[in-house]
């Protein structure tokens, strides 16, 4: 799948104010969604006001304006040039950038940051040694004792859940067969611990809270580097 164009393609579909890819918001409309999902990003990553926050995939933009305030400075990045056009013409802020670039190669970014940011996107990380990249290039740019959270993670123990029905198999299988399967990879929990091992960062696996629309297939993850 080429994810550029595909992202690109629905920075033009989607409504510019909801989050980009967002199909199921649950019983909250895409405002409530995500002040709420906001607010469980900053739990997990325990922001702080003297915080620098790096959101990678941010999209749209639209949970990363709502971090910026609570943090000194944020970044987000993201592959769609469009997305990121979005994002900036919306949300403007004094301690606020976007900027486009690719998760694979984030050490042109030139800064630290203590806090790193991946929510509802892991999953077009399509095998395990491109998402090994991905976090390898998140911890590169992460100061000690900082924190990543990778959050809202298709589970690869819930698939037969998520593809409950011989016509959703099929229709899995021939998108595939065509190039357009647009999920994108599930994740097991213990390909993420043996990420963590091979990195050297502590992780602890999650529930998502219950209330998010997604919880019944995807999972959280927090990873956390050790004071140098
Ligand atoms: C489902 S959207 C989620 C956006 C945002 N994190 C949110 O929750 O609203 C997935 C995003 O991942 C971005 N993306 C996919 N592959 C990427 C890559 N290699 N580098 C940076 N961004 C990427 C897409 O452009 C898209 O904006």
């Amino acid at each position: 799948m080429n994810w550029e164009a595909f992202w690109n393609q629905q920075a033009e579909a989607d409504k510019p104010t909801a989050q980009v890819g967002r199909i199921n918001a649950g019983e909250l409309n895409s405002e409530q969604l995500h002040i709420r999902l906001a607010a469980h990003i900053l739990e997990q990553l325990n922001l702080q006001p003297n915080d620098q926050l790096l959101d990678v995939c941010c999209g749209n933009g639209e949970l990363t304006a709502l971090l910026a305030p609570k943090t000194a400075f944020c970044m987000g990045v993201d592959l769609s040039p469009k997305l990121i056009e979005l994002a900036k013409a919306k949300h403007q802020q004094p301690n606020l950038h976007f900027s486009r670039a690719n998760a694979l190669q984030l050490s042109g970014l030139g800064r630290t940051f203590n806090k790193i940011n991946l929510y509802f996107s892991f999953q077009y990380f399509e095998d395990y040694e491109t998402g090994l990249r991905v976090l390898s290039e998140m911890n590169a740019l992460l100061a000690p004792g900082g924190r990543i959270f990778i959050g809202d993670t298709p589970d690869a123990t819930r698939w037969r859940q998520y593809y409950n029905s011989p016509a959703k198999i099929a229709r899995y299988y021939y998108q595939k067969w065509r190039g357009t399967e647009a999920m994108g990879k599930f994740w097991h929990p213990k390909e993420f611990e043996k990420m963590a091992e091979w990195l050297g960062l502590e992780v602890q696996i999650l529930p998502e809270p219950a209330d998010l629309p997604y919880a019944w297939y995807r999972f959280d993850a927090v990873f956390v580097k050790a004071l140098a």
